[in-house]
């Protein structure tokens, strides 16, 4: 029987254990490193999940065009992974998105089985010209990257 695990808005007080989470998969090069005066600047775009108050997982939106939005920095913490956390952080994130009439939701991944669990399809990363790949130039990986976009239309 697995734990009650919440998903909600992140606070202030959150900055540490995310800035924590992320940087640790920041370190072996599946996200992107954010500091944390970034996340204290993005709060507002960020959601966590937590078990007994403790922090086991994040995610946030970015907007990048009209109805298009992107899922950044998902990442659960090693030991609870498996446990559906993370299809759990996406539907809140996709309602949120759902809220703000932004009806396509992308991500770049190296995760595209997850994604297409949880009703994500692969496309090509060209259609998407409102992404201006603008966090890419900070990206040690910028010129050989080999992430896939995966996309889910929302029916709103
Ligand atoms: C990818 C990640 C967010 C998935 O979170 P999770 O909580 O482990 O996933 P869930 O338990 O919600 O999995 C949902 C389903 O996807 C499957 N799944 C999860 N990770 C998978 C993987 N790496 N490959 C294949 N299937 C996977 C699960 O088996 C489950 O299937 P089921 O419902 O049939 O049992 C998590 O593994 C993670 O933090 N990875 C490292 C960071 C990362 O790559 N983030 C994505 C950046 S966009």
């Amino acid at each position: 029987m697995y734990a009650v695990v919440t998903c909600r808005a992140a606070v202030p007080e959150d900055v540490e254990a995310l800035y924590q989470l992320i940087a640790g998969y920041a370190e072996r090069g599946i996200m992107l490193p954010r500091s944390r005066e970034a996340l204290h600047r993005q709060l507002e775009h960020f959601v966590v999940a937590e078990i007994d108050g403790e922090l086991v997982g994040c995610g946030s939106l970015c907007k990048l065009g009209e109805e298009l939005v992107e899922i950044r920095s998902l990442g659960i913490s090693e030991g609870h992974k498996g446990q559906g956390i993370g299809s759990k952080l996406v539907d809140t994130l996709i309602e949120h998105a759902a809220k703000r009439k932004l009806r396509k939701v992308m991500a770049l991944t190296y995760e595209v089985s997850f994604f297409k669990k949880n009703g994500f399809e692969v496309v090509e990363t060209s259609i998407f010209p409102e992404k201006v790949w603008a966090d890419c130039r900070h990206c040690p990986k910028q010129d050989r990257c080999d992430e896939i976009a995966v996309l889910k239309v929302l029916d709103i």
